[in-house]
């Protein structure tokens, strides 16, 4: 595997590879991988004959008060896990190659589905998401992109951003890869203790309930929600939110919805944890 830092090495590979006729699949990361990223590598290889994997920790979607400094860049061990995923090409930029002329004055907002869930306690966030997706499509103009169903909200804005910027990319989402506990599994896990892990993986039996109470035949909704936040809060952790929404849209969910995601943020001592389920209601 090759690892490059500059946008014209990166597009100069791509592009000599589209010319030979062999298809392109992108996977962007932060970098810290753990299973799930690797995962979407090896899905990237299914689809594709090549795979790129970008790591940037984008600075633009991090709030001021987050963990941008101290979120964990681990390049060397990164560059190893791809590789032995079978990653051709390792995109690693600089913050100045991203970014040349400081912040950018360009910003990718997708409005409606970037305001409600973590946009409401992360202002600004999903733009920064957005927007540096937008600029890694152009860099890597691949045929494929995959991104994790654990963030439920980005992959929405993300497809999105590609559908209505006519991006000749097929967005593929795939399933979140758990620990056995049933913990999502984050770069940000590594900030918590065992024991606090183990807590943790109380949101998605929570969620799960959740789930199958509706399943079941539970249509109070907002019942139902407060049912599973309360779950988790017992547990300790201090709910951010958890809310019952259309799958497609990510409106409140109504009686009609037919494709359901229950989505929760909750903190646990200062790290915060995001999981969701998201499943089909048969029509009766
Ligand atoms: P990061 O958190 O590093 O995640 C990179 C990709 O891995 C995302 O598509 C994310 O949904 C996916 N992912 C993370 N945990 C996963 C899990 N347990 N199972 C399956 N997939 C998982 O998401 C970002 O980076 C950034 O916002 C990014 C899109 C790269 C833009 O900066």
């Amino acid at each position: 595997m090759q690892t490059v830092h500059t946008i014209e090495a990166v597009r100069a590979q791509v592009r000599a590879w589209q010319q030979a006729g062999e298809s392109v699949a992108f996977v962007p990361t932060m970098g810290n991988l753990h299973e799930g990223h690797v995962t979407l590598v090896r899905e990237g290889r299914k689809a594709a004959a090549r795979v790129v994997c970008s790591v940037f920790v984008n600075p633009t979607q991090f709030g001021p008060n987050e963990d941008f400094d101290k979120y964990p860049r681990t390049l060397a061990e990164d560059a190893q896990k791809l590789s032995a995923a079978g990653c051709d090409l390792l995109f690693a930029p600089a913050v100045e190659e991203m970014y040349p002329h400081g912040r950018t004055q360009t910003v990718v907002h997708v409005p409606g589905l970037g305001e409600a869930l973590c946009g409401k306690s992360r202002p600004g966030h999903f733009d920064g998401v957005s927007t540096v997706v937008c600029k890694l499509f152009h860099i890597v103009p691949a045929d494929i992109a995959l991104f994790g169903e654990k963030d439920f909200q980005q992959l929405a804005i993300i497809r999105r951003m590609a559908a209505d910027l006519c991006f000749p990319v097929r967005i593929i989402g795939v399933p979140t890869v758990r620990e056995a506990s049933g913990l999502a599994m984050s770069s940000r896990n590594g900030y918590l203790t065992a024991e606090q892990k183990e807590t943790a993986a109380v949101i998605y039996r929570s969620l799960c309930a959740a789930r199958d109470a509706i399943l079941g035949g539970r249509r109070d909704y907002t019942v139902v929600a407060g049912e599973a936040a309360r779950a988790i809060a017992d547990a300790g952790l201090v709910i951010d939110y958890l809310d019952i929404r259309d799958g497609n849209d990510l409106t409140p969910a109504t009686a009609t919805c037919d494709f359901l995601v229950i989505a929760a943020a909750a903190r646990l001592g200062s790290t915060r944890l995001i999981d969701n389920v998201a499943f089909f209601l048969g029509k009766s």
